[in-house]
């Protein structure tokens, strides 16, 4: 298990020791990872192959949740790839994004075209989770705190997907529930939704109006300049592009042949993030 002080990889932990499976958890900050029954915890970066080596020697099945979108994003997992095969790992299950594309309208979607290039060109067995964006992302991160989202998103729609939706999927797959070996799984929400719809979810979640306010492309540029670094600014106007450009707005039936039950609409996954 990968990324288990984080959002996803903490959920799917903690799934397995639940289900009674024996893991080990890699983590650059060991004692930042859940304490679990039946868990060894291993340290290290994905970048540092031999760390990762050690920490895969004997590993079955692994789950590598995507990086930190950090310019060498790529170049870590790689190596992590690389460890995996020295360790004959017998299955890497990949965190993916729904548009893994080097010119990908959303910036941090083309970096995964390289490391879903990198598998398939490994001979490792893997399965790839494409993932639209998280429903708890669209729905309560976009408002952080505040009255409104903002964003060129147009009348854009997206099909965002549960985090425990893709939790549940990658534990069946892990545990040799459901998943194909050589499949590539697009986990989205049961509909494509306006940011308007996203809203509306958001104001009942926190029990306030929400409204969805769009904006031009300088204004959203305007809004963010001096927030954080360009490439940052690039990713978060981008976020909003992608949805514009209708490429989030695809909806599959993945996460109910994963799962064996319907994707959790918006409305239910989106908590109120001041709550
Ligand atoms: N589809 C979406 O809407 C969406 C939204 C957000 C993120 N994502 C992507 O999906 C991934 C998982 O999402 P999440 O919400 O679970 O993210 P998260 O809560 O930020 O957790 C990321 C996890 O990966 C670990 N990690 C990151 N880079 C690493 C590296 N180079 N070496 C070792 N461990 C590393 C982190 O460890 P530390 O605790 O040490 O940082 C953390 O445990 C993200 O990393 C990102 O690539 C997708």
């Amino acid at each position: 298990m990968t990324g288990v002080t984080g959002q996803l990889g903490g959920r799917v932990a903690r799934r397995l020791a639940a289900a009674g499976i024996t893991q080990t958890m890699i983590a650059r900050h060991p004692r930042r990872a859940p304490r679990l029954p039946r868990a060894r915890v291993m340290p290290g970066n994905y970048g540092d192959r031999t760390a990762m080596r050690r920490a895969l020697t004997g590993v079955e099945r692994v789950l590598l949740v995507s990086a930190t979108a950090t310019p060498d994003r790529v170049a870590q997992q790689g190596e992590f790839l690389r460890a995996a095969q020295d360790a004959g790992v017998g299955l890497v299950v990949y965190v993916s994004f729904c548009t893994p594309w080097p010119e990908a309208t959303f910036v941090h979607g083309r970096d995964h075209w390289w490391t879903e290039q990198h598998l398939a060109g490994s001979g490792i067995p893997h399965i790839i989770l494409r993932n639209n964006f998280y429903a708890e992302f669209v729905g309560r991160d976009l408002t952080d705190g505040r009255a409104a989202i903002r964003g060129p998103a147009e009348d854009g729609r997206v099909a965002a997907v549960a985090l425990d939706d893709i939790a549940e999927a990658a534990t069946n797959i892990l545990t040799g529930v459901s998943g194909q070996a050589g499949a590539t799984y697009t986990l989205t929400g049961p509909a494509a939704v306006g940011l308007d719809e996203v809203a509306d979810a958001a104001s009942t979640a926190c029990g306030r109006r929400v409204s969805y306010r769009p904006e031009t492309l300088r204004q959203a540029y305007r809004a963010r300049d001096g927030a954080g670094p360009a490439r940052q600014v690039e990713a978060w106007v981008s976020t909003y592009r992608a949805i514009a450009a209708g490429e989030m707005a695809a909806v599959t039936d993945h996460v109910a042949r994963l799962t064996g039950r319907p994707a959790t609409p918006l409305a239910e996954a989106v908590s109120c993030l001041a709550a």
